[in-house]
């Protein structure tokens, strides 16, 4: 599989802070990667210069063969994102008014785009809703329907930024279903997430920690024996010690931060 997603020698500062220091890291065509590591890593840093919302200091940066310092603009036509505690929905509107002014916004055709809305809004449980206005949306309903605005234009890759915060177990595993049968329809997915204890056994868990990405395992052998990744898995979200409804208590704190 071809690599989709090329980042090399990534260095990035805020002032004297060096957040990333020499990142490499790649996602092949069809992959599920999850990018984990404690608050202030700067997994969200590394996600916002993927995407070609920030410059890197050093390094490049490459996303289905766009050099994404020089030509970021032809990128959003072809990658779908959805930020961390994203504000980015008109909250008067409907569901269903905001992927068709979204869906214009890309250029979608209008036929497309209602099949398109349609679907999607099926897909994610929300069609029934697609006449209510977002403020009367839950939490759960909103971030679902974030991730249908990100995917209106059909992209090739769906960035995501901590989309399972503040969600209840079962819209966790809901989520994380929709992903990952997405992901098995073809789309490459790239997640930053602290929900450890629900992800698709094929994802690969990329560590990032003092600036480096230092590991990458299959999420299935995380709870393997090697003890670095453990440990700050561990401080994170106890792997396997805790019960679902505490690891998403013991999150609380992320909400706030984010
Ligand atoms: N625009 C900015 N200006 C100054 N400092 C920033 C900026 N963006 C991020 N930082 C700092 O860079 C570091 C990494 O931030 P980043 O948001 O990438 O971390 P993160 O891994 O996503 O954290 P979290 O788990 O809390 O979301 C933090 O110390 C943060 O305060
Ligand atoms: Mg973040």
């Amino acid at each position: 599989m071809r690599r989709v997603v090329e980042v090399t020698n990534i260095k990035k500062s805020f002032g004297k802070l060096r957040v990333l220091d020499k990142v490499d890291f790649y996602v092949k065509e069809g992959d599920f990667k999850v990018i984990i590591g404690e608050n202030g890593s700067g997994k969200s840093t590394l996600l916002k210069i993927m995407v070609g919302l920030l410059l890197p200091d050093e390094g490049e940066v490459n996303v289905l063969g766009i050099d994404v310092k020089k030509q970021w603009k032809k990128l959003s036509a072809k990658i779908g994102v959805v930020l961390a505690n994203e504000r980015s929905l008109y909250w008067k509107l409907t569901a269903w008014e905001n992927l068709d002014i979204f869906g214009g916004i890309y250029g979608v055709p209008k036929k497309e785009r209602r099949k398109r809305m349609k679907e999607l809004l099926e897909r994610f449980g929300l069609f029934e809703y697609k006449d209510k206005p977002v403020e009367d949306f839950s939490t759960g309903m909103r971030k679902k329907l974030m991730v249908c605005k990100a995917l209106i234009h059909n992209p090739k890759i769906l960035f995501v930024d901590e989309i399972l915060n503040g969600l209840d177990p079962s819209s966790t595993r809901e989520m994380v279903e929709y992903l990952s049968e997405l992901n098995e329809k073809g789309l490459t997915v790239v997640m930053i997430s602290h929900v450890l204890h629900i992800l698709p056994e094929s994802a690969d868990v990329a560590l990032l920690r003092n600036g480096q990405i230092q590991m990458e395992v299959k999420y299935k052998d995380i709870r393997s024996k090697r003890r670095e990744i453990y440990e700050v898995f561990e401080k994170l979200i106890k792997v396997g010690e805790v019960d679902e409804k505490d690891i998403l208590f013991s999150r609380e704190g992320y909400e706030d931060k984010a």
